[in-house]
């Protein structure tokens, strides 16, 4: 038995000490194998010398997956397998934790960071401090804080758990200062550039990003996902005929002959957050809800889901709107609210963020979807010219592609509320196929290498609070993605 495993490794280039492997049971491997290949082997090259710690890790996931599976086992059909998701730390947080926190953001980010052109010769910031002036120095840092000089150049602190240095971007590098003028604090970059006393004069910044060129994934078969977010039920202004009709769709009963040949090849929903409008989430939002209690809103959300085709898999993370707390990673919204929901067997539960995998078979590796419901957009649209003056609310996929540049899915602090822990959650650390968001009420649909970014719409007129603060919400659409050929058709289930 042992031997077949060790085969499983060496098939792969990945090297192992026979005695690590005693705890993977070859029978309940293949999540083991299907983790190992997404997080290690699509990114690290053969041989791989794959530690006991690193062994450990990926056998307590695929445990935790498994056993999600198999405790639901009516989950496992469309083959959907929870590849990061988070559970619920309720210690009291100390300033330790926020330490702790930024530290881990730091080394995962570096980790994505070194090896890159340029990089190869990175220091730590008290290392540079001490080199003389006019040496080249590269160092990797989380901005702390960044401003405009009197004389009009860019003065990022860089910081690394050595210190922090002064970094300095002159106006007359046009382009560098562009990229630099739309850094958002808390981001971790690498530079270089050439010391001065005590400061680096920089003429290189270099962004995590992800590669351009990735081939994108396709399936074998035809068979098509779709995606929706902000869904509203319980407000007076969801749209909920718009809603039945896009329900009635997935049963084969609305649109064209076309569109019901397509829907019998459906097989996956996700909807990314804000099911319900929620209670009490906004001053005076009592007098625009039609349901007032929020378990009412629940069971409503699920009335209407429980119409859908049985065989179509549903995947729902929550949003700001849930009720769940505010505060990332949001936890799965509770059994005990939505237990009816939860009770479906096609549906799957996830935390806010979440990433899964769809679609896997002997043949195909199947896709990497990270799902996240979008809180931090307002802070990028608002704050950074790049991405307000790039569409700003009418094409939230700008600023999703600034994130994903970022590896990171809010980065500046105050861009969202969260838990800090020994692990920052949000960080995006492997390049996923699809990367979904709702949030802006906005459909949007790019592509950024391999990925292809995609906002859903929403399913709620215009509040009184978006007319006041101008915006537009684009309701009633769905995006609907043919994983055969990536073509993604976007339909409209409005009046
Ligand atoms: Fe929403
Ligand atoms: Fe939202």
């Amino acid at each position: 038995m042992n031997e077949k495993l060790i085969h499983l490794f060496l098939k792969r280039g990945v090297l192992i000490s026979p005695n690590i492997v005693k705890d993977l049971d070859i029978e309940k491997s293949d999540n083991f194998f299907k983790i190992l290949d997404s997080e290690i082997l699509s990114k690290e090259k053969s041989p791989y010398l794959l530690s006991s710690e690193k062994f450990n890790e990926i056998l307590k996931k695929s445990i935790i997956s498994d056993n999600e599976m198999h405790s639901e086992p009516l989950k496992n059909k469309g083959n959907i397998i929870i590849l990061k998701e988070y559970q619920e730390n309720t210690d009291k947080k100390t300033v330790k934790d926020f330490t702790a926190h930024y530290k881990n953001r730091y080394e995962k980010l570096k980790g994505l960071l070194q090896g890159k052109r340029n990089l190869q010769n990175v220091i730590s910031i008290n290392r540079a401090l001490n080199k003389k002036q006019r040496e080249e120095v590269s160092v990797i840092g989380l901005i702390s804080d960044k401003h405009i000089t009197k004389n009009k150049n860019i003065l990022l602190k860089l910081e690394d758990p050595t210190g922090s240095i002064s970094v300095l971007i002159n106006q007359n590098k046009e382009d560098l200062f562009e990229e630099a003028y739309n850094l958002t604090l808390d981001e971790v970059i690498g530079i270089t550039g050439s010391m001065g006393n005590k400061i680096v004069f920089s003429n290189e910044l270099i962004l995590p990003g992800y590669p351009i060129h990735n081939e994108i994934k396709k399936s074998n078969e035809e068979v098509y996902m779709a995606v929706l977010s902000d869904i509203h039920v319980g407000s007076t202004m969801f749209l909920e005929e718009e809603f039945k009709k896009f329900i009635n769709w997935t049963k084969g009963n609305e649109g064209n002959e076309e569109q019901k040949k397509i829907v019998k090849k459906l097989k996956y929903i996700f909807i990314v957050g804000d099911l319900v409008d929620g209670i009490g989430i906004y001053p005076g939002q009592e007098d625009e809800l039609n349901i007032l209690d929020i378990k009412d809103q629940y069971s409503k959300f699920t009335e209407l889901i429980k119409e859908i085709r049985p065989d179509i898999n549903i995947i729902i993370c929550p949003g700001n709107h849930d009720a769940v707390r505010i505060a990332e990673p949001q936890p799965k919204i509770s059994k005990e609210l939505t237990k009816s929901l939860w009770d479906l067997p096609n549906v799957t539960m996830l935390t806010n963020p979440a990433t899964v995998n769809i679609h896997s078979n002997e043949k195909e590796e199947g896709f990497d979807i990270l799902l996240y419901h979008g809180y931090s957009l307002d802070y990028y649209i608002n704050n950074i010219d790049k991405v307000r003056n790039g569409g700003g609310y009418d094409k939230p996929e700008v600023a999703m592609k600034y994130l994903l540049s970022k590896r990171h899915l809010a980065p500046s602090h105050g861009s969202s509320l969260f838990i800090p822990g020994k692990e920052d959650h949000l960080v995006i650390e492997k390049i996923p196929d699809f990367f979904l968001m709702g949030h802006v009420h906005k459909s949007g649909i790019d592509q950024a290498g391999k990925t292809t970014l995609i906002c859903g719409s929403c399913w709620q007129s215009i509040t009184p609070f978006q007319e006041k603060v101008g915006h537009k919400p684009e309701t009633s659409k769905v995006q609907l993605v043919n994983l055969q050929t990536r073509k993604i058709k976007v339909m409209n289930f409005g009046k």
